[in-house]
């Protein structure tokens, strides 16, 4: 099958179409044919080799992180899908990427399509949407009468985290660039921060959370804001790993999680802001992969499988 991914960590010219053999189907795992991807800033580090340990040993290393599809083939003892099942899901860490047509997978590591839902979104959703999950909620512990700073807030976990603490009740400030900020409003969130003109820790105090997808500085700077028990949740890494303020986590995938989000969608309550769509060639992964690196815009890019 068509896959797409790397001989060697590098540039976007590293990136390069194979023709890669589908694992063999186990008792429990399902063939799900691949409709849509999306493209995360994991993938773009990881090309990059930013990751050198990573568990994904094979070569060529297939990038990608999340997918949604239609299940093609089920194994003996699998319980929870069926053919014909619209399913979105993660690979183990361990094995091939998502850059591709088809993968074998655990019935354990999908999860079911709404009929509602969008296919494109619900792939869109799924790293993006679980990191913002985890970052306010599982480690976070955010409640609704708590002020949340969510950095970058137009990115592909900014907006997801932005509206998931508005569900919660909780007040929400963010930081992104002026020509996000209507949107942004729109979204809910409460205060808005342009971080191209303004410096958010001589305007906001009393944070109770900070969701810190940028790291370095501005991670620094977020410790002089925060409540006596406040804390930040970095996606990034710590400044300072003996700082008991400061918690870094690599987002785990949990079905649960990804159920309730997907029911917030289904009931029109979370939106995945698309950013655009494409097909799945090379040429549209090394175009995807710039775009994340060279540029800030809106949500998420997908690609999609015929
Ligand atoms: N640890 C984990 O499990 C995990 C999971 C998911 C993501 N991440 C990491 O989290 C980061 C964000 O991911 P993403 O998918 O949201 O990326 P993204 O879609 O590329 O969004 C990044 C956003 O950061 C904003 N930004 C850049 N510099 C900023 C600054 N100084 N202050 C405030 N905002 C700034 C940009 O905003 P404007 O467009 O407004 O300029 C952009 O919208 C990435 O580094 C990613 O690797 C980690």
């Amino acid at each position: 099958m068509k896959a797409i991914g790397i001989n060697e960590y590098g540039s976007i010219e590293n990136l390069l179409e194979f023709d890669i053999p589908l694992e063999p189907l186990g008792s429990t795992d399902v063939v799900v044919d691949i409709k849509a991807i999306s493209i995360n800033p994991f993938d773009t580090k990881q090309r990059a080799g930013f990751y050198p340990k990573h568990p994904n040993k094979h070569r060529p290393l297939i990038l990608g992180i999340d997918m949604a599809g239609i299940v093609t083939e089920t194994g003996p003892d699998v319980t929870l899908f069926k053919v014909g099942d619209l399913v979105v899901g993660r690979p183990k860490a361990s094995a091939q990427g998502t850059y591709r047509q088809q993968m074998v997978i655990s019935q354990d590591l999908l999860v079911q399509i709404q009929d509602n839902v969008l296919i494109e979104s619900a792939a869109a959703l799924l790293a993006a949407g679980s990191a913002a999950y985890h970052a306010l909620f599982t480690y976070g512990n955010l409640l609704s009468n708590q002020r949340v700073l969510i950095h970058g807030g137009a990115g592909g976990v900014g907006h997801l985290a932005i509206q998931l603490a508005k569900l919660k009740g909780s007040t929400v400030i963010t930081t992104a660039s002026k020509k996000h900020h209507d949107y942004l409003k729109s979204l809910g969130a409460n205060q808005i921060i342009d971080y191209h003109s303004e410096d958010f820790s001589e305007i906001v105090k009393d944070i109770d959370l900070v969701i810190d997808t940028v790291g370095d500085k501005v991670q620094e700077k977020s410790l002089t804001i925060l409540t006596p028990n406040g804390h930040i949740e970095s996606l990034v890494g710590s400044i300072d790993p003996q700082n008991d303020k400061i918690h870094f986590f690599s987002a785990k995938f949990s079905t649960d999680a990804l159920k309730e989000m997907l029911d917030l969608m289904s009931k029109g309550k979370l939106d995945v802001n698309i950013r655009y769509i494409d097909t799945f060639t090379v040429e549209n992964v090394k175009k995807a992969h710039l775009e994340l690196e060279t540029k800030t815009g809106q949500g998420k890019i997908v690609l999609t499988l015929s």
